[in-house]
């Protein structure tokens, strides 16, 4: 596996591969690898020639009281699993080669990027579309894998490839979860022992609402209602969110169909934020 931190030379090495008539497959991360992106890994090998895995705890995307400062970071590791898995270049461009200080341009991507972790966390996903944009100028990818784990980001992400023409195919993953449930995470590091079974309120409360939906007298605000119950039991939580929405345009649902995603951000300790989802009417 080839490391690259130079946006220029990473251009220019996506250049000759495509000249060589090869696929390129991008997984874009910041870093801290666990199954969930090793997964998104062994997709893009699955159907493109070459992989490129970027790894880049990317500023803009981070709120002034947010977690960049602690995120994370440990290249050593990433770069023993990145290569176990089978990626051909693990991208890692220094921050100030991606910002210089003339950098002046954002992408803003209006409604999907709206509502739940849009007003959760303002300029969260200008940060992310203005990165990803780059990255995919600079990796030149035929496809781009993402997980369905942040799944307004994969919407958001969706809404840019269309309206700006990326000639990339986006490909969603399903989530990957520990064994208790519990969504995988870089930001789990953060849980204590003692954080855990607060932890899996959002993979219990999933479950739960998709047990109300599968007995379909159920309505939206009871599902919302008995979900919020269950989660704000444990002292330690605090709900942010929990919506019920359509899989494509986000909007809010009035009724429960095979479209509809229950969609859930909750604090831990006033400052471990969890984000989880899941189709209603799936059985996984
Ligand atoms: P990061 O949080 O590192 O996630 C990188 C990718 O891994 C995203 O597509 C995310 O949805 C996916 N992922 C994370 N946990 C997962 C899980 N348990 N199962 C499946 N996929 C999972 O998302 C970002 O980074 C950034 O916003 C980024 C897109 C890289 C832009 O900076």
């Amino acid at each position: 596996m080839k490391i690259v931190t130079s946006p220029a030379e990473m251009q220019s090495i996506a250049l000759d591969l495509r000249q060589q008539g090869r696929t390129v497959g991008l997984v874009p991360t910041m870093g801290w690898f666990h199954e969930g992106h090793l997964s998104l890994m062994r997709k893009a090998k699955d159907v493109a020639d070459s992989v490129i895995t970027s790894l880049f705890v990317n500023p803009i995307q981070f709120g002034p009281s947010e977690d960049l400062d602690n995120y994370p970071y440990d290249l050593e590791r990433d770069k023993a699993l990145a290569a176990a898995t089978g990626v051909d270049f693990l991208y890692a461009p220094e921050k100030d080669s991606m910002y210089t200080d003339a950098f002046s341009t954002t992408v803003h991507v209006e409604g999907v990027s709206e509502g739940l972790c849009g007003d959760a966390r303002p300029g969260h996903f200008d940060g992310v579309t203005t990165v990803v944009a780059k990255l995919f100028n600079q990796t030149l990818p035929h496809f781009a894998v993402f997980g369905q784990k942040d799944f307004q980001q994969l919407a958001v992400i969706r809404q840019m490839v269309r309206d700006l023409d990326f000639p990339i195919e986006i490909i969603a993953h399903p989530i990957v979860r520990e064994s208790s449930g519990l969504a995988m995470s870089s930001r789990n590091t953060y849980l204590k022992d003692e954080d855990q079974d607060a932890a899996l309120s959002l993979s219990r409360g999933i479950a739960n609402a998709k047990e109300l939906a599968a007995d379909r007298s159920a309505t939206v605000e009871k599902i919302k209602q008995s979900v919020q119950q269950d989660i704000e039991k444990h002292q330690a939580c605090e709900v942010e969110y929990i919506e019920i929405v359509n899989a494509t345009s986000l909007a809010v649902c009035d009724n429960i169909d095979s479209e509809s995603v229950i969609l859930l951000a909750v604090k831990i300790n006033n400052s471990i934020r969890l984000i989880d989802n899941s189709f209603l009417l799936a059985s996984s």
